[in-house]
């Protein structure tokens, strides 16, 4: 792959799930963000906002997002656009930013039952809020936009980057 391609998107969005999955079409690198953090960390997302707090988590994923060296395809985690020097980041020319924009119905079904810390925090319509807030700033980021993600348009859509 000649560019990075980062795939961003609201909790439940498809991006690691799709990003393995086209990453093993293209016989390429795959990571996952809050995975690579999990493991640097030896602790679940979850333990990271319990014991340390979001802001913290927010450094951790910041600084790992900069560190990363290996990989063709990088899914990363809900919130990483709130940062503006993130959205720089992502902004430089080696990389392509994909966002996997279903719709909220599908969103939301995909995270009510899952243990992510701000779904456990937070209400459906507090979740909604966050959702419409961080859309200009997913807008703001992609090189391109899927709308109706599943496998076959992600495959498309690196093709044709
Ligand atoms: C977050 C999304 C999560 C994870 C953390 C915070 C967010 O990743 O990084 O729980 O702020 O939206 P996923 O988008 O992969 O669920």
């Amino acid at each position: 792959m000649d560019k990075i391609i980062i795939l961003i998107g609201f909790m439940g969005s498809g991006k690691s799930y799709l990003g393995k999955k086209a990453a093993d079409f293209f016989q390429t690198e795959f990571l996952d963000l809050d995975l690579v953090i999990e493991k640097q960390q030896s602790l679940s997302i979850s333990q990271i906002f319990e014991k340390f707090g979001e802001e913290y988590f927010r450094k951790l994923e910041n600084e790992m997002l900069r560190k990363i060296k290996i990989g063709s395809i990088i899914a990363t985690g809900g919130g990483i656009v709130e940062q503006k020097i993130n959205r720089v980041f992502f902004q430089t020319q080696d990389k392509y930013v994909i966002w996997l924009n279903p719709s909220w119905e599908t969103i939301l079904s995909r995270i009510k039952n899952t243990e992510r810390p701000l779904v456990s925090k937070l209400t459906e319509n507090e979740l909604l809020d966050l959702w419409q807030s961080r859309k200009p700033f997913y807008r703001e980021c992609a090189d391109c936009i899927i709308k109706n993600p599943n496998l076959k348009n992600l495959i498309k859509a690196i093709q044709s980057r």
